[in-house]
This record gives C-alpha cells, sequence and structure tokens, in this order.
C-alpha cells in the first residue's frame, strides 16, 4: 500500500467551512417531526424553516440551468424546478416496505443475532439534539473503559466554535493534531476513499429521515444498497426505518448523538456522543456498529484515538484538494444556501475527478431532507448508474473489500480483521496484529493504528514542508 502526498497551497479555505457553519445542528433534524404515517403523507408542518431560514444567503445569484447534459434521469424524478431551495415540503413521504418482528434475521449478515425483542424507548436514553450529559452511570463506565484501554488520548485542546476561521492557533496545529477540518489531514486508519478505481462506497448521513424510505424504495428498484450514518437524534425518532435500513443490506453506522463539531466538544462529551448512539444502534438492529462519520469530517487526533478506545473506524469523504472535495453539497438545499443546479454541477465535477483519481471514492449526500432524497433518486444515482466506465457501487465496508458482517463488533471477522482496540493492543504487546493489513490492508482500518496515528503522519508531514499540507491519503494499489 502506498500513500499519495499532495501538497497544496497553505492557504486555509475557509470557505469549504463556512457554509456548514451557517447551519445550526438544529438543522440537521427533519423538517418535521411527524413520524413516517402508514400509508400516508407525513404532516406538511416545517418547523426547522424559521431555524435554518435566517442568516443565509439569497438563493437568487445561483445559477437556475445546467451547464452539462443529464445522461439519465429517474422518469418519475421530481422535476428540477421542482426541488426548490429552502426547507419546505411539497412531496408525499411514503411507508416502510416491510416493518419486522422481534429475533427476524437477515442473509446480507448472516450471523447477527436477529433483531431485539422490542424497539427503544426514548425515557431510557438522553434527550434529543443536545450532548447527553457525562454523570450518568452509564457514560462514567465509558469514560473508565476508554481510560482503562490501551490507547493513548493526546492532549490536544478542544477548537472554539467556528472551525478554521475561529481557531488560529489550532489551525497553525492542524497538520501535527491531523485535524481534517483545516487542511484536510487523514491518518491512515481513517477511510477517505475505496481502493479500487470506479467503486463507489455510496453513503448518506444525518437520517433516519421521514424521506429515508423514498430512499430505500429506490435502492429496492434499482438492487442499491449504501452505507447509513445515522443520528442518534434521528435513530430515537424512526428505529423501524434504520431497521429497514439493516435488513436490506445496507451498512449501519455511528454519525453521533446530537451532529456537534466533535473537536469543541472534551474528551468525556466525545465519548457520551459516540457511546449512546453506539447503545442504540445495538438497541434497535441487535449489532453495534464499527463505523463512524465525524460530523462535517470534524475529527483530530484527539477525537481519533477517542473512537479507536470505543472500537470505532472514522469514514471521511473522498479529497483530492481543497478545492476537489467529494461533497455534492445536497444540504445547502434545504438550508437555502444553494440550489439543485449547483449541487448538480457539484456532482459532474465529482465524476470527473472520479476517473482521474487512481482509487475509487466516497461522496457526501444526505437522506434527511425531502430536497437532498429527491435529487438522489431523481439525477445523482441515475447519473451513476449510467456512467462509463461503470460504477461498482456497494456500501463503504464493501468497497473496502470486506463483507457486510465485518461492520460490526458482534460479527466481525476478528481474525482477518482486528478490532481497533485489539490492533492497538497488539502493537503495545509489540507483536503484530497477525494478517490485518495484509489481508484488507485496503480498508485502512483496523490495522497497524495507534503507531502510525502517532508518528508516521507528522514525520512524513514535517519532512514534505513547514507549512499546511492537505494530505490526500489515496491509497494507491
Ligand atoms: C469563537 O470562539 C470563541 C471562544 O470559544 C467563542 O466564544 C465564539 O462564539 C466563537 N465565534 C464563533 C463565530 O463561533
Ligand atoms: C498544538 O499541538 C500540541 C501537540 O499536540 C499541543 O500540545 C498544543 O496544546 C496544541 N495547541 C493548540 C492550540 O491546539
Ligand atoms: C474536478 O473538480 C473541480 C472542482 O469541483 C472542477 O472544477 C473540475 O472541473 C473537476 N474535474 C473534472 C475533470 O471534472
Ligand atoms: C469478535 O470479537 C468480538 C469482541 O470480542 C466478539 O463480540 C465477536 O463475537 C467476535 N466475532 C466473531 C465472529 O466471533
Amino acid at each position: 500500500m502506498k500513500f499519495l502526498v499532495l501538497p497544496v497551497l497553505p492557504v486555509l479555505l475557509p470557505t469549504l467551512v463556512s457554509a456548514h457553519n451557517a447551519v445550526s445542528h438544529h438543522a440537521r433534524q427533519a423538517p418535521t417531526t411527524t413520524s413516517v404515517a402508514s400509508g400516508g403523507a407525513a404532516s406538511a408542518s416545517s418547523s426547522g424553516t424559521a431555524v435554518v431560514g435566517s442568516g443565509i444567503a439569497s438563493s437568487s445569484a445561483l445559477p437556475s440551468t445546467l451547464t452539462f447534459s443529464l445522461i439519465s434521469v429517474n422518469p418519475t424524478a421530481i422535476p428540477l424546478s421542482g426541488i426548490r431551495t429552502g426547507l419546505t415540503q411539497t412531496q408525499s413521504t411514503i411507508a416502510l416496505s416491510t416493518t419486522y418482528q422481534a429475533g427476524a434475521t437477515q442473509t446480507w449478515v448472516p450471523n447477527a443475532p436477529g433483531l431485539p425483542s422490542a424497539l427503544p424507548v426514548p425515557s431510557n436514553y438522553p434527550a434529543l439534539d443536545k450532548t447527553p450529559p457525562t454523570d450518568s452511570d452509564l457514560v462514567k463506565q465509558w469514560i473508565q473503559e476508554v481510560m482503562n484501554s490501551d490507547v493513548d488520548i493526546p492532549d490536544i485542546p478542544v477548537t472554539n466554535p467556528g472551525a478554521c476561521s475561529n481557531n488560529t492557533a489550532a489551525v497553525a496545529n492542524a497538520s501535527t493534531n491531523c485535524w481534517w477540518t483545516c487542511g484536510g489531514c487523514t491518518r491512515e486508519t481513517d477511510v477517505a476513499a475505496c481502493p479500487t478505481k470506479n467503486s463507489w462506497g455510496v453513503s448518506y448521513d444525518d437520517g433516519p429521515s421521514p424521506y429515508t424510505p423514498n430512499l430505500l424504495q429506490y435502492f429496492a428498484q434499482q438492487d442499491l444498497r449504501a452505507t447509513f450514518f445515522a443520528i442518534g437524534s434521528r435513530i430515537m425518532e424512526r428505529p423501524a426505518i434504520l431497521q429497514d435500513e439493516f435488513m436490506t443490506g445496507n451498512q449501519v453506522a455511528v454519525h453521533t448523538w446530537s451532529h456537534p463539531y466533535m473537536t469543541t466538544k472534551t474528551t468525556e462529551q466525545v465519548i457520551a456522543e459516540l457511546g449512546w448512539t453506539k447503545k442504540l444502534i445495538k438497541d434497535t438492529l441487535g449489532v453495534t456498529p464499527l463505523y463512524w462519520r465525524p460530523p462535517y469530517g470534524d475529527i483530530d487526533d484527539r477525537v481519533r484515538a477517542i473512537s479507536t478506545a470505543m472500537n470505532l473506524i472514522p469514514i471521511v469523504w473522498t479529497r483530492i484538494s481543497t478545492t476537489q472535495t467529494f461533497d455534492t453539497n445536497d444540504w445547502s438545499i434545504p438550508a437555502g444556501s444553494t440550489d439543485v443546479y449547483q449541487v448538480l454541477d457539484n456532482w459532474e465535477a465529482i465524476m470527473g475527478n472520479s476517473t482521474k483519481i487512481d482509487t475509487g471514492f466516497i461522496v457526501l449526500e444526505h437522506d434527511l431532507f425531502e430536497q437532498t432524497v429527491d435529487v438522489a433518486t431523481g439525477y445523482i444515482l441515475p447519473q451513476a448508474l449510467a456512467h462509463t466506465p461503470k460504477y461498482n457501487m456497494t456500501p463503504i465496508i464493501e468497497c473496502l473489500d470486506m463483507p457486510l458482517s465485518n461492520a460490526y463488533v458482534e460479527t466481525n471477522d476478528n481474525s482477518s480483521h482486528p478490532l481497533p482496540l485489539a490492533s492497538v493492543q497488539a502493537t503495545h504487546t509489540g507483536s503484530s496484529p497477525a494478517g490485518a493489513s495484509s489481508t484488507d490492508g485496503s480498508s485502512s482500518g483496523g490495522s497497524s493504528g495507534a503507531l502510525s496515528r502517532t508518528n508516521t503522519g507528522p514525520v512524513l508531514l514535517s519532512a514534505l514542508t513547514g507549512s499546511i499540507l492537505a494530505v490526500v491519503s489515496l491509497l494507491l494499489r
């Protein structure tokens, strides 16, 4: 395995994250609290409008046409003019095609234990959309487990809210601490691409939402599956949708409890955010996810180490330079700061860049909003399915050449793919995690973790240049 390190201009391009900052975490709630009504439309009330409406640039300056021709469109797509900027629900949501009995098993993860006997009860979990308290018995227990693990948590200060533009000192440190948000640094243990050219590890963030069943219906029609990075607070609202994702062969992974910038949180808070989401997924599906995505991609070596100590492997999205990030920016349509034409232009650029790189790729998209699901099912996915050369579209775990069962602690094949903690332990005791990187080195998840994280990366960086670099760990075959 080789790593390509691309130096870029030492410019921080705060614009890349400033758009994200513009939307409060409230925007990560679905626009309606109505659950998916069986057989019918959810209520059209959109309580989120007021939340995200203010302070966001008007869309009047945005393009209102496409600069390229669509090669394929879903015949039942919402017309482009109907995918409107701002949080306005216009389409009906649909019911889940199936609900599942306790104990139900599936063929996708054949060694999974079967669904739990009951859906989780909200009173047993923390309040939604807030970082959970750190003084509960469970969180205290998880903190102990992290402290007792073999993982060293580096003493990196929490960052200020406001990302790069409000963190002069941390930005100066960004390559040392491998802060992805400001500079795009990744470690060998992060997943940032699929190893094989033209493979797309498809993923959707921030659900389950009232629109997720629309996406799942399209998946069923087209024989597609993906990775869902689910928010704990959204799972609590719609656990049956998470079960449907899981039972139909999608990968379920952690996207935190309340969707904060994780580097702004204390170590105890990071543990609470990750721990409760892992627990809720286990209580809903019967299995514990092994992968997570930091909201906004906001991860540094402290947050990385905490996640390793909690047996979670980080997945970001592909970034080949500061201006070429595989981010559709789809969420900015409901947020009011972009339109569908711009998002499809972004997608066109991603497809163009995908054919220039030597690896496959991972793209940022969302299943939280009506517009993001409409643009995915109507346009982005049809374009991808018609792409030449053909894309191999799978959940991310599969694009890393692993079976779906390796996405969960209980079903993971520990001999070929050691758990993150087991890898750290092996490194500490001096023995090599047998077969880890040779069997599935492509994943860069789980093998020679701690050492490369604390040593190799920074040495590599400072050897190349003293200034800020964007490190693109494109795995080259
Ligand atoms: C910048 O950081 C300071 C210190 O944490 C904080 O009080 C302030 O609200 C932040 N500004 C923005 C725009 O986020
Ligand atoms: C910079 O990084 C070093 C090493 O991790 C750390 O000790 C220091 O506190 C960091 N400073 C800031 C402001 O992040
Ligand atoms: C790659 O992405 C950049 C930035 O989005 C875009 O300007 C460029 O046209 C893309 N390249 C190709 C070959 O599509
Ligand atoms: C892998 O190890 C975990 C943690 O010890 C365990 O729960 C799991 O059952 C193991 N996987 C298999 C397939 O036995």
